[in-house]
């Protein structure tokens, strides 16, 4: 890293991967540094914890076993790994880019990058559909060709059928592989599955440790995947995760009292960091590509009950939607909860993110927020950086700790 410049206005630039002169895969990002808020520890998990009471160990009411194993299926410690097979069979690289939409995550982009490809962005709406325009328009313009296009459902939402149908023959048109970025909607990767593993150009990706109470895991679906494993975990690794997990669990039910709100004039605001770069976020670690998911997490996804797991997620998507109607300060950005949707988080559009999120924040609310991206002309991505909240509707949260991050929110944003 070269040493940082201020400007007058408290952003800093910084190159990434000086000094490498600009390349093609080049990217430049704002990413949010909070290093100077001192935010607390989140006073309620983000993701689901471990509990005995989620398994079904006679095997009932769990995930279907095919899944998990057969032609077409790898595991991986995460999905940005199994993102990086993906795009890799389907050709990223110094000779093929991956279109990527405006609004997302290091962790989407990392593995094209590790892979020298370039990254080219597409607009997407304010309900964070596509657009389809501005894919076209990528595909017309000059420069590398485009090899694959990764789509995410956001949030466990399904994009309209009708729009995904479009995108599958506009990349088969041009040779590139849909890889649908199901990271948040397991359920509907393994509605997706099927299908990926047989047809050529598609692939399917999931997150298994954002739905199940597992310590890690990717999976992908994808008919292109090579017959050799990625490499089995340790056995001293599995035990670690045994224990991570079960330190996981236990903090995941402490309650302590709730921290008080502090007071806005009190609050420190963080800095903003422009820098550029070719190389993957810390994020990405070129290590694990080949690192297969631990036993233990491959086991636990087996096992979990999935009726009440889906049962809870969506009860806690509606109590969320019910604290959050009517206020001035926020609104829920898919307020509709589809009958087949299991939700990863509960998105929240606020007005002003100062002081909103910093309050929030103080207070311990758990909040992750995609404050870390790449800088793309997309109004609504911008916007989205730093005003669009996701917050945690996953199985293991307690109904106090529902109680209190929904009071909160409903106090803050008034
Ligand atoms: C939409 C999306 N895709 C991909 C990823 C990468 O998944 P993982 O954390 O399993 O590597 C994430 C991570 O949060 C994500 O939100």
């Amino acid at each position: 890293m070269v040493p940082a410049a201020r400007s007058a206005a408290g952003l800093i630039n910084t190159t990434g991967d000086w000094p490498m002169k600009p390349t093609a895969s080049t990217l430049e990002y704002q990413r949010f540094d909070p290093a100077s808020c001192g935010f607390p520890r989140p006073f309620a998990p983000l993701l689901p914890a471990f509990r005995w009471s989620a398994l079904s160990l006679g095997g009932g009411d769990a995930p279907d076993p095919a899944l998990f194993e057969g032609p077409g299926v790898r595991h991986f410690s995460r999905g940005r790994y199994a993102l990086h097979e993906a795009y890799r069979s389907a050709g990223v690289g110094p000779a093929g880019a991956l279109l990527a939409p405006a609004y997302h995550c290091r962790t989407m982009m990392d593995p094209a990058l590790a892979l020298g490809g370039a990254v080219r962005f597409y607009d997407i709406g304010s309900d964070l559909t596509p657009d389809l325009d501005s894919i076209r328009a990528l595909l017309a313009a000059p420069g590398v060709a485009a090899r694959a296009l990764v789509l995410p459902h956001y949030f466990g939402v399904e994009q309209p059928a009708a729009l995904v149908d479009q995108l599958a023959a506009l990349c088969a048109a041009h040779g590139m592989a849909l890889v649908e970025d199901c990271s948040h909607a397991w359920q509907l990767a393994a509605r997706r599955a099927p299908a990926a593993r047989t047809q050529a150009g598609r692939a399917v990706v999931a997150s298994p440790y954002k739905f199940f109470a597992c310590e890690d895991g990717g999976v992908l679906w994808s008919a292109a995947v090579p017959s050799s494993p990625p490499a089995s975990s340790g056995m001293l690794d599995e035990l670690r995760a045994l224990k991570r997990a079960w330190e996981r669990s236990r903090l995941a039910r402490q309650a302590g009292p709730p921290l008080p709100l502090p007071q806005a004039g009190r609050l420190e605001f963080g800095t903003v960091v422009a820098e550029s770069g070719a190389l993957p976020s810390p994020l990405y670690e070129r290590a694990c590509e080949q690192q297969a998911s631990l036993g233990l997490s491959r086991w636990v996804m087996r096992r979990t009950r999935l009726t009440p797991l889906i049962r809870r997620r969506r009860e806690h998507y509606q109590q969320w939607n019910a604290a959050v109607a009517g206020l001035r300060g926020a609104r829920a950005l898919f307020p509709e909860l589809a009958p087949d949707c299991v939700p990863y988080m509960f998105p929240l559009e606020i007005n002003m993110p100062n002081p909103s999120f910093f309050l929030l924040k103080q207070a311990g609310l758990p909040i992750w927020r995609w404050d870390d991206m790449a800088v793309s002309g997309s109004e609504v991505a911008a916007r989205y950086r730093t005003h669009l909240l996701h917050l945690p509707c996953h199985q293991d949260l307690t109904r106090e700790q529902m109680r209190w991050m929904t009071s909160l929110v409903a106090e803050v944003l008034a």
